[in-house]
């Protein structure tokens, strides 16, 4: 699962290109987008966005009737849905562990690209029935506050976080400074050694 401290950190797009790249590595790739009250993976994809999960979860379709395929090497995408009005209800329901379950069995890789931490309990109710989660962290926005009050729910659900995935780096960012070409040494006359400076 993928996940962020607060909203527009990078998630979608995180799942997505993850998705793509595992498919193209010859991986059987399913996408859940369980972001339910923002969902954005099928207009990402220019895909349809009418039924899905939740209809799935509330049983009024079964997953072949809302999993859609993209591009030719077969990634499967399963649709938010109707937006409903209990969506953590729903993401930490028994329906939705079977239903990943049954995913599990089906592909290499189930990626789930979930809401924000911090806003809403979605995310959290769904961390603790994943293999793994990672934090998508938005370069320049996301504050360490932010970063340790997300690393902290999910630890209280005891999910398995993977690690986090700075996104959304401006390319002319100036990290290069910063690493590698922003040291200089000079003399300190009580060690007669050289100082590092970053
Ligand atoms: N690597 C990137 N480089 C530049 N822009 C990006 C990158 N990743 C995402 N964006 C842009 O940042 C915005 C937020 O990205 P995205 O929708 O993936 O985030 P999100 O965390 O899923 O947001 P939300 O909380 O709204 O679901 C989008 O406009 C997207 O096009
Ligand atoms: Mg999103």
């Amino acid at each position: 699962m993928v996940t962020s401290a607060v909203p527009s950190e990078g998630k979608t797009t995180t799942v997505v290109n993850l998705a793509l790249a595992l498919v193209d590595a010859g991986q059987r790739v399913t996408i859940v987008e369980a972001d339910l009250r923002k969902p954005k993976v099928t207009k990402y994809l220019d895909m349809v966005a009418g039924v899905g999960l939740t209809n799935v979860l509330a049983g009024t379709a079964e997953v072949g009737d809302v999993i859609q395929t993209y591009g030719s090497a077969g990634l499967s995408i399963i649709g938010a849905g109707p937006t409903p009005p209990n969506p953590g209800e729903l993401l930490s329901s028994r329906h939705m562990s079977v239903l990943l379950e049954n995913l599990r069995d089906e592909n290499d890789f189930v990626l789930v690209d979930a809401p924000p931490l911090l806003p809403v309990a979605d995310a959290s109710g769904l961390a603790s029935a994943m293999d793994g989660v990672l934090v998508a962290v938005r370069y320049g926005v996301s504050t360490k506050d932010q970063l340790r009050q997300a690393a902290m729910t999910l630890q209280r659900v005891q999910a398995n976080t993977l690690g986090a995935i700075l996104s959304i780096v401006p390319p002319k960012a100036q990290i290069a400074s910063a690493y590698g070409y922003g040291y200089s040494y000079e003399a300190d006359s009580t060690a007669g050694r050289g100082k590092r400076r970053a």
